[in-house]
């Protein structure tokens, strides 16, 4: 039996089914080999705007571009088969208009092949998402606090921790649950709102930062491996790799200075000739 006939891809309909279901299990990647690790565990894989800042060194997710998701958007899905795969699109690339937004959704589903595209903002994009849902583009909403609005936030900060701030967060999640969007990512909100949030809309919320009583959690992948020098306290560290990599480097470093490595087991020696009879 061929790989795509014994294990299908999960697709949009199947994680907006999971609503208050067994919990949906995400996270990001940018890398296949990463993806093909996560693909055993998740459920969905987003191939986030964070690689601006995890793969480039970048301050923001501002300055990613499209053929920066796309190429790693390609990376996933060679490196994964069974987690639906959805691709960030990033800052620029969809909301000046809802036109712009389907074209460049457009590209990214028939360059990468991922079966979902996320973009950010609630109320503001719902005719967009509307757009995009009707013309067969599944849409991952994300809410609360956007990273790519950051310069009009003001800085990463915890948004609704005081109720009398939660109507317009509230109205996103409704508006883009009305849009068509199959679920939506909502990030660094205070535990009560997203409680409501959840209870209120009908498709899967996916938590960052807000709390257990999401329908599903996603991390960045960097961030829960240790492997990012800062992470925000609602990221949990599964591992320490960034001290387990420098020990490796700096052994592999001292083998090289000693000529240690390579030894001979790393050697090509000759052919070995038949002797002569
Ligand atoms: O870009 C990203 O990694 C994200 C997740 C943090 C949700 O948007």
């Amino acid at each position: 039996m061929s790989k795509q006939a014994d294990q299908k891809r999960l697709t949009a309909p199947d994680i907006r089914a999971r609503k208050g279901g067994a919990p949906i299990v995400s996270l990001t990647s940018y890398h296949a080999h990463t993806a093909a690790v996560l693909d055993r565990h998740c459920d969905l894989i987003l191939v986030g705007d964070s690689l601006g800042m995890v793969m480039h060194g970048l301050e923001s997710t501002i300055p990613v571009t499209l053929d920066m998701m796309i190429l790693q958007g390609k990376a996933v899905m060679r490196g994964s088969s069974h987690a639906l795969v959805a691709v960030d699109m990033p800052f620029g690339s969809y909301e000046a208009s809802r036109e712009q937004a389907f074209l460049s959704a457009a590209r990214v589903m028939k360059e990468t092949g991922c079966g979902a595209i996320k973009l950010e903002g609630g109320s503001r994009m719902a005719d967009t998402i509307a757009f995009l849902t009707q013309r067969g583009i599944p849409v991952l909403a994300h809410i609360g606090l956007t990273p790519q609005s950051i310069n009009a936030l003001g800085g990463f900060k915890t948004q609704g921790r005081d109720p009398s701030d939660w109507g317009p967060f509230e109205a996103d999640a409704r508006a883009v649950a009305d849009a068509g969007a199959f679920a939506v990512v909502i990030e660094a909100v205070a535990e009560p709102l997203a409680a409501k949030i959840t209870r209120e809309i009908e498709i899967p919320t996916i938590g960052i930062g807000a709390s257990p009583v999401c329908d599903g959690q996603i991390l960045v992948l960097e961030d829960m491996l240790g492997l990012s020098p800062r992470a925000p306290k609602f990221v949990k560290r599964y591992s320490d790799l960034g001290p387990a990599i420098d020990r490796a480097v700096a052994a592999y470093a001292a083998e090289v200075r000693e000529r240690a490595f390579p030894g001979p087991e790393h050697v090509y020696a000759l052919k070995k000739v038949p002797a002569k009879s």
